[in-house]
């Protein structure tokens, strides 16, 4: 029996911006994982998991033609893992094999409400892996990413594929995205997964960042989900009636990035905050452009109650509910903040930064 897991992200800072590549952002993985586990079978196979099955989709129409919108659906993350994963195995001249594969997720509340915490990710990278040991191929980091990419692309299309890379190298990460234009005419060439394996893919940078001692992340959930893809849609469809300010919010967010960077590298926890606050303006400013709702006014009291305890807080991901983040200084108490949560109700999230090396 095959048991592997991967674990769900938060963003830290630079999102939107890290859609464009080569544009960064910061991330960590945490502590609540996703668990693959798979079983030889003979004759037939089965997918099971508690939270994940084929149920309700969103649709649209284009001209007469029914339009699934399934990037919503950890599911479809998790069918296209395996197809992707069976792809390289075939490469690989390995005969295919029936299992059993079931899934457990810790990244969804227990009514089924999701935290945003990357499980579309986090399934897909837990099953890539899960895959290539029940296989016997021996992959890279490097290589279970880019296959994670590839299967999460194929599914939601509108990405950085940040959430890949926290949830494949863990801890805290600076990255920035591949040329995604130039992987699809890759994909439309018909290169092989090997062939793309072993290509360097333009644009893409995977770092690992070390926090300072005295600081702490804070996880505030505000009990409200919300849709990413959907969120990414508005903002791609209006960067073009704004060219300049969105030209002007990609530069000062990557500004901003290249400083938080800085700042970790000189464990410099008041610098890390600045920017915070910074990078939380920035996004305020991209919100009015887009004409989409990121600090909701849950993430706002969120944040400011944070910064009445001296955290610096920002909305993580796409807001529009889901998570907000605090940097605070590790001595700071947090009874009062905490309960103040509570009474907005908002949640403290019990969580962790996954580190890991694998
Ligand atoms: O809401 P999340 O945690 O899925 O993060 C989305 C971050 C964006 O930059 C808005 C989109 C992306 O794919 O990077
Ligand atoms: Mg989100």
């Amino acid at each position: 029996m095959i048991k592997v897991k991967a674990p769900g992200k938060l963003y830290i800072a630079g999102e939107y911006a890290v859609i464009e590549p080569g544009t960064p952002a910061i991330l960590v993985a945490v502590d609540k994982y996703i668990t693959v586990t798979i079983k030889e079978s003979n004759n037939f196979g089965t997918i099971n998991s508690a939270q994940y099955e084929e149920n309700s989709v969103n649709w649209t129409r284009n001209g007469n033609k029914i339009v699934f919108d399934n990037r919503d659906n950890p599911f479809h993350f998790l069918i296209e893992a395996i197809n992707i994963a069976e792809k390289y195995v075939k490469e690989n001249n390995k005969s295919l094999k029936f299992y059993h594969l079931s899934i457990n997720s810790e990244l969804d509340n227990h009514d089924g409400r999701k935290l945003g915490l990357g499980s579309s990710a986090a399934i897909t990278v837990a099953t890539i892996k899960a895959l290539c040991k029940f296989y016997n191929l021996n992959v890279t980091n490097d290589e279970i990413f880019k296959l994670s990419a590839i299967a999460h692309l194929n599914v939601q299309g509108n990405g950085s594929l940040g959430d890949i890379a926290a949830s494949v190298y863990g801890g805290w990460i600076a990255y920035s995205s591949f040329n995604r234009q130039w992987l699809n005419e890759q994909i439309g060439k018909n290169k092989s997964l090997k062939q793309l394996l072993h290509t360097t893919w333009p644009q893409l940078s995977i770092k690992r960042l070390n926090p300072p001692r005295d600081l702490q992340l804070l996880i505030g959930w505000t009990g409200s989900p919300a849709s990413t893809p959907h969120l990414v849609d508005k903002v791609n469809t209006n960067k073009n009636n704004h060219k300049n300010e969105y030209k002007q919010f990609i530069s000062d967010s990557t500004n901003c990035i290249n400083e938080l960077i800085r700042a970790f590298e000189q464990q410099d926890l008041t610098s890390i905050q600045k920017q915070i606050n910074n990078n939380r303006l920035l996004l305020n400013k991209l919100s009015k452009i887009s004409n989409i709702n990121i600090e909701t006014p849950k993430l706002t009291q969120l944040c400011n109650i944070a910064n009445k305890y001296n955290g610096a807080s920002k909305t993580s991901g796409a807001g529009g509910g889901d998570c907000g983040i605090v940097i605070i200084n590790k001595n700071q108490k947090l009874n009062d903040l905490i309960q103040e949560w509570k009474q907005s109700d908002i949640k403290m999230l019990k969580m962790n930064v996954a580190n890991f090396e694998n």
